[in-house]
C-alpha cells in the first residue's frame, strides 16, 4: 500500500512494517502544502480537536484543549535505551532496548485501528546545512502533522531530498546515505468499528523512548508538545546528542541570539538555561530606547536549539534545527515579549489556551484586567472571580506554535546552511544569592564548568521542593541522550576542534536584595549586559580579575538611561560574597557525586581552583 509513495527502499520497507504492526485503517503520505494544511485543520475543527479562531483577530489560527492528563513532556516515561545502563547515566531513565522493543511493539500492535497514520518526512534545519538531519515521522495524530508543518521543514520536497540523497543524485553530507531516522509516534487510542473518536485521544499509558545506538524514536500515548512533535526534542537533542557526540559537534538546548552594534558589527551569541528562566524572551530581546536610538540592532536565530559544529574557517557555527517557536503562552504579553506577540498573529496553533467571546485567545499575563468572560483551557465558563480562587485559564504550560518565519526580529541568516558564527556561550539560572549579575570564564574548560554546575535555586516553601540549587548542566538534564559525564567529557574535547574559540560568560538576572526585591530589572535591559559581553569577545574592554572569573567595572558598564540604578546597586548586584560561594562548592558536591564514574578529572580541578581560589 505504501511502496507505490517512495523509491527509498528502506523507507517503504519501515513505513510497510509499521502499517502491519499498528492496523491503521489509511495510511497518507504528507506534502506538507496548503492544500493539506486546510484540509487537516478542517479535520480537526470538524472533530471537535481544534476551535478555529476568529479570522480577523487571528487569521487561520486555531485553538486545541489536551486532556487534563496529557498537558507536557513526561520525564518519568522518556526512557534512553541504549545497550548498556552506564551508557544512558545516572540521569536518564534506562530500559534494555530488547526489552523495550517488545514492550512497545505490545503496545503498537493494532494501536491505530479506526485511524490515519499520516507519513511526515521532515527535516531539521536548513535542508543545505551539513548538519541537517532528516526524520520521518509515522503518527496517527492529525494534530502533530499541522505543529510539525510549523516547527520542521516538512514534506515532499524533502522525501525527494532523501530519495536523492539515497540514489546518490545529490551527495549525501550527513553519516550515511540517505540516512533518516524512524520516529514512530501514536496516541495510544485505537477505534473500534463505529466508536465514536474524543477531541483529544491519548493512552495514560506512556512511553517516550529513544534507541541511542539504532538511531531510532518511538512514542506512544501522548499527543503533547516534545512528547509527539519528535523532531524537537527527541530528535534535535536526545538521539542529536549521540550523533553529534561520534561526528565531532553538539546539540545542544540553546537560543541563538544576533547583536549587531551601530558601526555595523555583528556578533552572534548562544545560550542556555534552565526552564522558566526566560529564554525565549531573551532570544527575542527588545533592546532599550537609548540602545534603539544609538542604532543597536537585535535578531533571533533560535530560541530553544542549537547545533553548533568547527567550521572551515576556525569558528563555531551554529544553525537553528528547528522551523517555528513552541513558546509558553502565560506570562507573554506586549510589555514582556512583543516579538512573540507580534509572531503568533496568524498562522498559528493555540494549546490549552483560554478562548475569549470573540474568538481570540487569552492567558494569564497577556493583559492586566482578564476578560469578564472566557471558556478555559479544560472548556469550561470563567469569569475572573474564578481566577481569584486560584484557577488559572489557561494550563500554566499552555502553548502557541508559530512559525519562526513571521518573527519580526528574524535574523536574515537564520536559515543559511553554513550557519551563524558563535562568539559567545552564556549560561545561567535563577539564582536569588551567590551569582553576580554577569562574569566571564577564565577559559573554555572554566567555561565547560560553569555550564556543567549551573541550576537554578528553589526555595521550599515556593514549590514545595527541597530547598537548594537544583543543578541542570548545561540545561540538558532531560535531554542528553547519554551520560551526562561523557557529554562533559565531548565539551572539553571540542575545545581542540576550534581554532578561534568563543568566550563563556555566566549570567544571572535573578539576584534579590536582603528585602526580597530584584537587584536588576531584566527584561530589556540585560541588553545591558549584552554589550558588555559583545565588547569582551572583541577585546574591546578590559575585563577584571576575581575569584570567579572576569567582571566589569561600573564605570565600563552601560547605565544610560537606567534611570535610579546607581553605583552602590551595581556592586550589589556584582557582588562576590566568599562565604556563599564556599556554600556553592559544597553543593555541587552532590551533583559530582552522582555523576563520579564518568566525570571527566578536568572538571573535578576546576572545582579544586576555585577552592583554591577561595581560600
Ligand atoms: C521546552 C522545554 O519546551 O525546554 O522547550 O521544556
Ligand atoms: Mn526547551
Amino acid at each position: 500500500m505504501s511502496d507505490a509513495h517512495t523509491n527509498h527502499a528502506d523507507l517503504a520497507a519501515w513505513v510497510e512494517k509499521m502499517v502491519t504492526l499498528c492496523q491503521p485503517d489509511a495510511v497518507r503520505w504528507c506534502d506538507g502544502s496548503q492544500a493539506e494544511w486546510n484540509e487537516l485543520t478542517q479535520l480537526l475543527v470538524d472533530s471537535g480537536t481544534f476551535t478555529r479562531l476568529n479570522p480577523e483577530k487571528r487569521p487561520n489560527s486555531f485553538l486545541a484543549r489536551s486532556t487534563p492528563s496529557d498537558v507536557a513532556r513526561v520525564e518519568n516515561r522518556t526512557y534512553i535505551c541504549s545497550r548498556r545502563p552506564d551508557l544512558a547515566g545516572p540521569t536518564n531513565n534506562w530500559e534494555d532496548p530488547k526489552k523495550m522493543k517488545e514492550i512497545l511493539n505490545g503496545k503498537f500492535a493494532s494501536c491505530m485501528k479506526g485511524r490515519t497514520m499520516y507519513v511526515i518526512p521532515f527535516c531539521m534545519g536548513p535542508p543545505d546545512s551539513p548538519l541537517a538531519k532528516i526524520g520521518v515521522q509515522l503518527t496517527d495524530s492529525a494534530y502533530v502533522v499541522v505543529n510539525m508543518r510549523i516547527m520542521t521543514h516538512m514534506g515532499a520536497h524533502i522525501l525527494k531530498r532523501l530519495e536523492d540523497e539515497a540514489s546518490g543524485a545529490i551527495p549525501a553530507k550527513r553519516d550515511g546515505h540517505g540516512h533518516f531516522v524512524p520516529c514512530l509516534h501514536s496516541v495510544g487510542a485505537p477505534l473500534a468499528p463505529g466508536q465514536q473518536d474524543v477531541p483529544w485521544p491519548c493512552n495514560e499509558d506512556k512511553y517516550i523512548c529513544h534507541f541511542p545506538e539504532t538511531r531510532e524514536i518511538m512514542s506512544y500515548g501522548s499527543g503533547y508538545g516534545g512528547n509527539a512533535l519528535l523532531g524537537k526534542k527527541c530528535l534535535a537533542l536526545r538521539i542529536a546528542t549521540n550523533i553529534a557526540r561520534e561526528h565531532n559537534w553538539m546539540a545542544e538546548h540553546m537560543l541563538i541570539l544576533g547583536l549587531e552594534s551601530p558601526d555595523g558589527e555583528k556578533t552572534y551569541l548562544t545560550a542556555a538555561f534552565p526552564s522558566a528562566c526566560g529564554k525565549t524572551n531573551l532570544a527575542m530581546i527588545v533592546p532599550p530606547k537609548s540602545y534603539v536610538e544609538a542604532g543597536w540592532k537585535t535578531t533571533i536565530v533560535g530560541d530553544d536549539i542549537a547545533w553548533l559544529w568547527p567550521h572551515e574557517d576556525g569558528r563555531l557555527h551554529a544553525i537553528n534545527p528547528e522551523s517555528g517557536y513552541f513558546g509558553v503562552a502565560p506570562g507573554t504579553s506586549y510589555d514582556t515579549n512583543p516579538i512573540a506577540m507580534d509572531s503568533m498573529r496568524e498562522n498559528c496553533i493555540f494549546t490549552n489556551v483560554a478562548l475569549t467571546d470573540d474568538g481570540d485567545v487569552w492567558w494569564e499575563g497577556l493583559t492586566k484586567e482578564p476578560p469578564a468572560h472566557l471558556i478555559d483551557w479544560k472548556g469550561r465558563d470563567w469569569t475572573p472571580a474564578d481566577g481569584e480562587a486560584g484557577n488559572v485559564a489557561a494550563h500554566a504550560n499552555a502553548r502557541f506554535t508559530a512559525p519562526a518565519s513571521q518573527c519580526p526580529t528574524i535574523d536574515p541568516d537564520w536559515q543559511n546552511p553554513d550557519g551563524v558564527p558563535i562568539s559567545a556561550i552564556i549560561f545561567g539560572g535563577r539564582r536569588p544569592s551567590t551569582m553576580p549579575l554577569v562574569f566571564q570564564a577564565f577559559n573554555w574548560s572554566h567555561g565547560v564548568y560553569l555550564g556543567a554546575t549551573m541550576g537554578s535555586e528553589v526555595t521550599a516553601a515556593a514549590i514545595g521542593l527541597k530547598a537548594g540549587v537544583r543543578r541542570d548542566p548545561m540545561a540538558m538534564l532531560p535531554f542528553c541522550g547519554y551520560n551526562m559525564g561523557d557529554y562533559f567529557s565531548h565539551w572539553l574535547e571540542m575545545r581542540g576542534k576550534v581554532t578561534h574559540l568563543p568566550r563563556f560568560f555566566h549570567v544571572n538576572w535573578f539576584r534579590r536584595d536582603t528585602d526580597g526585591s530584584f537587584l536588576w530589572p531584566g527584561f530589556g535591559d540585560n541588553m545591558r549586559v549584552l554589550e558588555w559581553i559583545v565588547k569582551r569577545c572583541h577585546g574591546a574592554i578590559p575585563g577584571h580579575e576575581t575569584p570567579i572569573g572576569w567582571t566589569p567595572h561600573f564605570k565600563e558598564f552601560n547605565t544610560e538611561g537606567l534611570e535610579d540604578f546607581t553605583h552602590e546597586d551595581f556592586d550589589k548586584a556584582m557582588a562576590y560574597n566568599p562565604e556563599e560561594w564556599k556554600e556553592e562548592l559544597l553543593s555541587q558536591g552532590e551533583l559530582y557525586l552522582k555523576l563520579y564514574d564518568h566525570l571527566p578529572k578536568e572538571l573535578i580541578f576546576q572545582r579544586e581552583l576555585l577552592a583554591a581560589r577561595l581560600s
